[in-house]
C-alpha cells in the first residue's frame, strides 16, 4: 500500500468517502449480503403459528455467556476433516453462512471439503467466484457425486448438511453408505416453510447426530411440524443464534466511516440532515411485509398531522427492490405510494450486496417479516450494531433479538400490526432520547451476544458434542 505516496494530492479527508465505500464494496460485500438477504424463511403455508418456545432445547447453555477471548473456541477442530454439503451456491443467506463457517474452521486449520449438490450445468460467474474465494482460503472444493466424495464422507470426522433440502444428497450419493455416515451428520437448518416438511428431504433427520437451528422459535416449529406432519422425531437439537461479522462491526464502530457513509447516502437520496429516516431492508416480497410497513408509515404521517405533533420530517426507504423484475408486489407498493401521494417521503432502493452504508444513514430499522417471521434475521443484529432502534414483528427470531421496550418495540405480524407499528413509529419520532437509548442498548446487546466470537463459541459447543457422539457410534 502506497501510504506515503507523493502523488496523492487529495487531502486525506476528501479521500475518505471513496476509501470507505471501496473497502466495503470489495472486502465485506459478502458478509453484509448475508444479512440483507437471509430470506430463507418466509412462510405462507401455515398460519397456526405458535410462538411459544418454553420447552428447553439445549438453549441456555449455548446462549451468550462468557466467551474466552484469547483462545479460539474452535481450536479443537484443528486437523479434523469436515465435509460441508451445500444445497446450492449463490449469493444467498444459506450458502454464504456455510462459507463463513468454512472460513472459521480453516482459521483453526481444520481440513474442510466443500461440495455443492445443485450446480447450474453451465459455467456460472457467481459459483465460480465463490469457489475461487474458498480455494484461496484452503477449502477443498469437490464434485458432489462420485467415489471421492463418498470416501471423504466415510473418512470425515464430521459432515455438515446445510438447509433441509440438502437432505436429498444423502441417498442420491451415499446410497448404501448412508447409515454409516448419519451418526456424524450435523444438520444446519434455516428454513421455516411448509414445503420443506417433506419426507423426501428429511427422512434421515431422526438418525443424524444433531440439528442446529438459528432460533428457538424455528426449532420449536420443526419439532412440532416433523412430529405432527411426518410422524418423525427431531434429533438432538441445538439453537445457535448467529453473530455479526468482524467486518461489519469494524464499520459500525468507526464513527468517521459511519459519518461519511451517512452523509454520502443521505445526499444521494436527497434526505436532509434533520429528516428522520426509517428503513426496511429485505428483498422485496410479501413475506417481508413491505406493504404493511408502507401502510403503517402512511398512518404515522397522518397521525402526526392530525395530532399536530412536533416531529422532524419523516422519510422511509425500502431497500431491496428489484426494479428489473417488475413483480406484481413491487407494482402494488409503488401504486400505494402514488395513490397516497407520499412519493416525496418514500423511496425505493435496489437490492444491494452492501447494506452497511444504509445502516449508517438511517435512524430506525423496521423488521416487518410476516407470518412466522424470520428464522433469525441477521439484518436486525446488524442494525443494532449501528446503534439503531428496531421496530419488529413479534414473530420468529426477532423476538429473541429485540427486547420490547428496551432495544426497540415489537408489533404483531399481520394487518393488526399496522396501527401498532404506526404508533411505534410516532413514539420514536417524538422522542429522540428514546431513540438514542434504545440504539445504545441494542448495541450493548450485540456486544454481549451477537458477535462472530459468540457464534463461534456456540457452534464450538455443538461441534464438540456431535464429535463425541459420532465417536461413540463408531465404536459400537
Ligand atoms: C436498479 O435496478 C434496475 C434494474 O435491475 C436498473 O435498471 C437501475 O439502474 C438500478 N438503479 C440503480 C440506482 O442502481
Ligand atoms: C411491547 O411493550 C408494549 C409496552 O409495554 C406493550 O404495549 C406491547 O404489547 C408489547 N409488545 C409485545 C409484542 O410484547
Amino acid at each position: 500500500m502506497a501510504k506515503h505516496s507523493t502523488t496523492s494530492l487529495v487531502p486525506v479527508q476528501k479521500r475518505w468517502p471513496l476509501m470507505v465505500l471501496l473497502c466495503i464494496a470489495f472486502s465485506t460485500a459478502i458478509a453484509f449480503f448475508i444479512g440483507a438477504s437471509f430470506s430463507s424463511c418466509n412462510s405462507h403455508d401455515y398460519s397456526d403459528t405458535k410462538n411459544n418456545f418454553n420447552t428447553p432445547i439445549h438453549s441456555s447453555a449455548l446462549d451468550g455467556g462468557a466467551v474466552e477471548k484469547e483462545k479460539n473456541p474452535l481450536s479443537f477442530m484443528k486437523s479434523k476433516l469436515v465435509l460441508l454439503v451445500s444445497h446450492e451456491l449463490s449469493l444467498s443467506g444459506g450458502p454464504l453462512l456455510l462459507m463463513e463457517l468454512a472460513f472459521l474452521l480453516r482459521a483453526v486449520s481444520a481440513r474442510v471439503v466443500w461440495i455443492t449438490n445443485q450446480k447450474p450445468s453451465e459455467r456460472d460467474e457467481v459459483v465460480y467466484s465463490l469457489e475461487q474465494r474458498m480455494m484461496d482460503r484452503g477449502v477443498e472444493v469437490m464434485p458432489a457425486k462420485g467415489q471421492e466424495v463418498v470416501d471423504t464422507a466415510l473418512k470425515a470426522d464430521l459432515v455438515i448438511l446445510n438447509t433441509a433440502v440438502a437432505g436429498k444428497w444423502l441417498d442420491a450419493v451415499l446410497q448404501e453408505n448412508v447409515a454409516r455416515v448419519l451418526p456424524k451428520v450435523l444438520w444446519w437448518i434455516h428454513e421455516m416453510r411448509g414445503h420443506y416438511f417433506k419426507l423426501e428431504y428429511v427422512k434421515h433427520l431422526p438418525f443424524v447426530a444433531g440439528a442446529m437451528i438459528d432460533s428457538h422459535t424455528t426449532a420449536e416449529y420443526w419439532k412440532d411440524r416433523t412430529h405432527e406432519r411426518l410422524g418423525i422425531q427431531m434429533p438432538e437439537t441445538f439453537v445457535v443464534h448467529l453473530g455479526n461479522s468482524k467486518d461489519l462491526m469494524e464499520v459500525a464502530e468507526d464513527s468517521v466511516a459511519r459519518r461519511v457513509l451517512r452523509e454520502h447516502i443521505r445526499e444521494s437520496l436527497g434526505v436532509r440532515k434533520d429528516d428522520l429516516l426509517f428503513a426496511i431492508i429485505n428483498s422485496v416480497s410479501r413475506g417481508k411485509g413491505q406493504d404493511l410497513f408502507l401502510k403503517a408509515f402512511y398512518e404515522a404521517l397522518q397521525f402526526s398531522q392530525v395530532r399536530k405533533l412536533k416531529v422532524p420530517p419523516m422519510r422511509a426507504i425500502v431497500v431491496g427492490s428489484d426494479m428489473g423484475a417488475q413483480t406484481k408486489f413491487e407494482t402494488e407498493l409503488r401504486n400505494f405510494v402514488a395513490e397516497k401521494k407520499i412519493q416525496d417521503s418514500v423511496q425505493f432502493v435496489n437490492k444491494t450486496l452492501n447494506v452497511a452504508p444504509y445502516l449508517a444513514s438511517i435512524d430506525v430499522l423496521v423488521q416487518n417479516s410476516q407470518a412466522r417471521g424470520e428464522c433469525f434475521g441477521r439484518i436486525t443484529i446488524e442494525a443494532m450494531a449501528f446503534q439503531l432502534p428496531v421496530l419488529g414483528t413479534a414473530a420468529g427470531g426477532t423476538v429473541e433479538i429485540v427486547v420490547n421496550g428496551t432495544t426497540g418495540w415489537l408489533h404483531p405480524a399481520g394487518k393488526e400490526g399496522i396501527t401498532p407499528l404506526a404508533e411505534n413509529i410516532i413514539r420514536l419520532a417524538t422522542n429522540i432520547e428514546m431513540r438514542k437509548t434504545m440504539g445504545q442498548k441494542g448495541y450493548t446487546r450485540v456486544k454481549d451476544m451477537f458477535l462472530e466470537q459468540h457464534m463461534s463459541h456456540r457452534i464450538s459447543l455443538v461441534l464438540k458434542k456431535v464429535l463425541q457422539k459420532a465417536k461413540r457410534e463408531v465404536r459400537r
